[in-house]
């Protein structure tokens, strides 16, 4: 039976990214005391937690996803001071803070990588990284034909004719997770962090740090993006391998060894449900990100499936599911949403690309949010996706800044369009994100009418819808809830979560409500006489 300590399995928890939440001292990139002034308004917002991307010294080629040092703050967000303040503060408000651990991949200018770059091939310098000798008469064809993520080949040479593998940027090596001293390493930073404070990590790419033992070719690697192989193609060698299991073992009797409840979360981009789940195993970590569901197109058919799946999949191992709509390496769900159902996410949206349809998609997202958030579980939220904020898709190209962009061959335009620093005040330089105009991805004339002080107390406005389902979600103790769903039209899907009925109707005709029920939330106005309209989600009683 879960203990009534274990806070994780209901709770909603807010992602910050730390460069575009509000930028305290006017340079245009958000910072710790920017965030920390702003906790207060989290709080009365109702979420639970705060996970923070990273904000340790990075030379910031992939948006600090590139750690050179990871018991420091870069000093663009501040010092360790401002840290230390930060989970101060987010305590006294009765909020947890979870820290971003990126174990996969150190920076090029880690302190690790420098020496292994000066050390000779077969140093224990090297051994911390995945060093290989290249294939062909003078070595000079990488060791086997991975692709990078980001696009382009896995490996890079160095000087001495070596290579080194980097499933990701160029600038991003893969640590070697078979190294001892790799995982005491870790070990040390994880307690570095829950030393100070912390509630728990987020962990990057948790499906990638054992690659299979000969680094054997694979065909398929360049068609696979973050470790969804194609359909009947053999499983990664470079994702997804058992040997993972047995590093998240050892963390967690690392965290249980402390007082609270501290959590692991996965970040893993793995396929089925049930390989999934493995990972949040009772001696693992604590939640996996559903991205099945993030993934899942607006047609109520596929949404059940998915929802069941995946919360079959979990319970078999005793563990809640993590729903999430939106977070930094997706097109937002109100820009997604507004696109032709069915069709494949795209990875970035540009001024040439064609562009979603914004009210549609603003109209499903409110639906989708208030859907998941009456499912039992925890739910992650995704900075801005409460005051309904669309992708930035028509963002000039000049200033891209995602990885993605140059190594694909601007084939893929990227992540930047999500990362955009976000509105606070309609009147404000730059939408109150800070106190100048500055901001470090440029925010489209458009936004005055998502700023927050636009929102709050405005009947109606998603903010407001956010807020309120939050609040009843509490009362009702949803997350801690159970699931039935309710038999109705093949374009409606309903459940009742304990005394809350959850409606969300995707077809054209309205759909009825029974009778006598009491109306707690909707997403949009109902009929007048009542009625579910398309594309909408409410909450009753009876
Ligand atoms: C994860 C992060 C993403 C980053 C990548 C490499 O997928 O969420 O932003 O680029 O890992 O660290």
């Amino acid at each position: 039976m879960p203990s009534p300590t274990d806070w994780w399995r209901s709770a909603v928890i807010y992602q910050i990214y730390p460069r575009s939440f509000a930028d305290s001292n006017g340079d245009g990139m958000g910072d710790l005391p920017g965030i920390t002034a702003r906790l207060a308004g989290l709080r009365d917002l109702g979420v639970d937690a705060v996970w923070l991307s990273p904000f340790y010294p990075s030379p910031q080629h992939d948006a600090g996803y590139d750690v050179a040092d990871y018991r420091s703050v870069d000093p663009r967000f501040g010092d360790l001071g401002d840290a230390d303040k930060m989970i101060a503060e987010a305590k006294a408000l009765g909020l947890r803070v979870i820290v971003d651990l990126v174990p996969n991949h150190t920076s090029d200018e880690h302190a690790w990588f420098r020496a292994a770059l000066q050390a000779a091939p077969g140093s224990p310098e090297r051994e911390r990284y995945v060093f290989r000798d290249g294939r062909g008469d003078d070595g000079g064809e990488p060791p086997n034909g991975w692709r990078s993520v980001f696009g382009g080949p896995a490996w890079q040479r160095v000087a001495d004719g070596q290579w080194y593998l980097h499933l990701f940027d160029v600038s991003q090596p893969d640590l070697n997770w078979g190294n001892p001293e790799v995982r005491a390493e870790f070990e040390d930073i994880l307690r570095f962090w829950l030393d100070r404070g912390v509630d728990g990590f987020r962990v990057d790419v948790a499906h990638g740090l054992i690659k299979e033992a000969t680094l054997s070719d694979y065909e398929y690697a360049g068609e696979i993006l973050g470790g969804m192989a194609p359909e009947g193609a053999p499983p990664p060698p470079m994702w997804d391998q058992d040997g993972v299991h047995e590093v998240y073992r050892e963390w967690r009797a690392v965290l249980d060894a402390y007082e609270g409840d501290r959590i692991l979360v996965a970040e893993a981009w793995v396929q089925p449900a049930d390989r999934l789940a493995r990972y949040v195993r009772p001696d693992e970590m604590h939640q996996a990100f559903n991205f099945e569901y993030l993934d899942t197109p607006w047609i109520a058919e596929r949404l059940r499936k998915v929802i069941d799946s995946t919360t079959a999949a979990n319970a078999a191992v005793g563990a809640p599911t993590t729903w999430v709509l939106s977070n930094h390496d997706v097109v937002r769900h109100a820009t997604r949403l507004g696109y032709p159902v069915g069709e494949r996410r795209r990875p970035g949206i540009g001024a040439g690309d064609p562009q979603p349809d914004a009210p549609l998609g603003l109209r499903r997202a409110r639906a989708a949010s208030l859907q998941m958030l009456g499912l039992p579980g925890s739910a992650y939220l995704y900075q801005g996706e409460e005051l309904g904020l669309p992708e930035h898709t028509t963002m000039p190209d000049d200033y891209r800044q995602d990885p993605a962009w140059e190594r694909s061959g601007h084939a893929e335009r990227g992540r930047d369009g999500c990362r955009v620093p976000i509105p606070w005040e309609a009147d404000a330089p730059s939408y109150g994100f800070g106190p100048t105009d500055a901001s470090w991805l440029p925010q489209p004339s458009s936004w005055a009418e998502y700023a927050l002080d636009r929102q709050r107390d405005v009947p109606g406005s998603t903010y407001e819808l956010y807020r309120s389902a939050l609040r009843l979600r509490r009362e009702h103790r949803l997350g801690d809830g159970s699931l039935e769903w309710v038999e109705t039209a093949p374009d409606v899907l309903a459940f009742r979560n304990g005394g809350v009925l959850v409606v969300t109707n995707f077809g054209e005709s309205p759909a009825g409500l029974p009778a006598g029920a009491e109306v707690l939330l909707t997403s949009e106005p109902l009929t007048d006489d009542g009625r579910v309209p398309q594309d909408v989600t409410v909450w009753a009683r009876g």
